[in-house]
């Protein structure tokens, strides 16, 4: 018996759900970061590029696939291309998503620690600099906190898709991306607020064309595609549950706008605060983990938006993770006929422990590396630099030279109709972006991240 597959109830609980997949860690400490570092308003303006010539048209296509399709990735590639080298494709979606997993919910289970840190107080207790630093270390080096708050983390994300797409990841997107939204507002507010925040503005909007280079442009195409939640099937799989009435690439703006917009607050949430109570930005974990605690209690009111802050890291970690399961879960359920439970609760116990090993990366495995980098920066790699990128490569490959677009547009153009009649040159401009921009930009990405592009450049330049 084929049991009906799930749909969305409605179009705003589809955009809520795919924006808390991309709105994650990304945008909270790593976008404000590489903007700041990277030429200010000027690295912004390269990144919208970016987000426009290969974040908007290859979140068009997954969307889509999953659309026509509704199907899981595996299921997705497979049907419309009847070949086992594409649904390998889709394969390596959910290969990705286990590995993701495993170690965001690592980094999570900080961010669901610091609330606690951060309700005891706890901050207050740092009285110089290096302080938090040296409090950090004791908290990650301490293997049941981290098994602990990473296992709760687990658990949450499971609960939530356990119950199903409308009731568990619907429901959930349409209460915690709300709540995001109002505590990053309120976390600016108090931001530019304060005495002094115009160095954090300048700092983040103050454009340096001198810093745009080609490694800059590569950091923002990389980032696009990153913070779209992008090449491993997370959008195709939500994409699978969306009606054929409602528009794709509307849907697509939409999520980017929000996607985009949460970071820049995000930004000026964050800069202003580090300046004005005059710390130095730091980067990765360091800026939210070491540096955060410390500005909150310089700050009046710091104890309350200390807490605040960390429940917005959690929520923003926690709706990228459902998405992470979600793949996986869906490949089991729709290609190997589990129940959805089932596949819920055996999928998250399988990924869970694959994420221990990376969770006693920093305490007692530390000193255990493969290809000198220990078990999470390996885990990372593989799939932020390795699978993502080939991923996304192969997906606008596919869509724009195998799928073919006399195929693709009558789909695309389903919920779609009125946007076409009135901006026919979206259909163009989405073809010639996806056919060549996507693909060689892609491709630039992936060369680069995995080390390779600047040797390839040397050789030309002979350094
Ligand atoms: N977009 C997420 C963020 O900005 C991270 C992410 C990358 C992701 N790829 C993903 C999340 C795939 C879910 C699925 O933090």
């Amino acid at each position: 018996m084929e049991i009906k597959r799930e749909n969305w109830g409605s179009k705003t609980g589809f955009i809520l759900a795919a924006a808390g997949s991309a709105i994650g860690l990304g945008n909270i400490w790593k976008f404000p970061y590489i903007a700041g570092e990277n030429g200010g308003a000027s690295f912004i303006i390269v990144y919208l590029i970016c987000i426009g010539i290969i974040g908007l048209p290859v979140l068009t296509a997954e969307i889509l696939i999953g659309r026509t399709t509704q199907r899981n990735p595996v299921g997705a590639f497979y049907k419309l291309s009847q070949s086992k080298f594409w649904a390998g494709l889709g394969g390596m979606g959910v290969v990705a998503g286990f590995l993701i997993l495993s170690f965001y919910a690592v980094i999570a289970g900080w961010a669901i620690g610091y609330i606690i840190e951060a309700l005891n107080g706890n901050f207050y207790n740092f009285t110089e600099a290096t302080s938090s630093a040296v409090h950090f270390n004791n908290l990650v080096g301490n293997i049941y906190w981290m098994l602990g708050y990473f296992s709760l983390f687990m658990l949450i994300t499971m609960i939530i898709v356990f119950a199903g797409v409308q009731k568990g990841i619907e429901r959930g997107s349409k209460i915690l991306m709300p709540i995001l939204l109002f505590l990053l507002i309120i976390l600016m507010i108090r931001g530019v607020t304060l005495e002094g925040a115009e160095t954090g503005l300048e700092f983040l909007w103050y454009p340096d064309w001198s810093k745009i280079n080609a490694q800059s442009i590569l950091i923002a195409l990389g980032h696009a595609f990153f913070t779209l939640s992008l090449g491993m099937g997370a959008m195709l799989t939500y994409g699978s549950y969306m009606s054929k009435k409602d528009s794709v690439p509307n849907s697509a703006i939409q999520i980017v706008f929000l996607d985009t917009f949460i970071a820049l607050v995000a930004g000026i949430a964050i800069f202003t605060s580090v300046f004005a109570v005059g710390l130095d930005p730091a980067a990765g974990p360091g800026l939210i983990f070491h540096t955060l605690p410390s500005v909150f209690i310089k700050m009046p009111g710091g104890y309350i938006f200390s807490i605040l802050f960390f429940v917005l890291l959690s929520i923003a970690a926690l709706t990228s993770a459902i998405s992470l399961l979600e793949v996986v879960v869906s490949f089991f359920v729709d290609e190997l006929k589990w129940k959805r439970h089932t596949a819920a609760i055996l999928l998250t116990l399988i990924i869970s422990l694959l994420g221990v090993p990376s969770a006693l990366s920093y305490n007692i495995l530390a000193d255990f590396t493969i290809f000198g980098l220990n078990f999470f920066d390996l885990v990372d790699f593989i799939a932020s630099n390795i699978l993502l990128p080939l991923g996304g490569l192969l997906i606008a490959v596919f869509v724009a030279w195998v799928w073919g677009f006399e195929r693709v547009l009558p789909n695309l153009k389903e919920g779609a109709e009125k946007l076409f009649e009135k901006y026919p040159a979206i259909i163009t401009t989405w073809k010639i972006f996806l056919k060549y921009f996507s693909p060689v930009l892609i491709f630039l990405v992936f060369l680069h991240s995995i080390g390779l592009l600047d040797k390839i450049l040397n050789l030309f330049t002979g350094s």
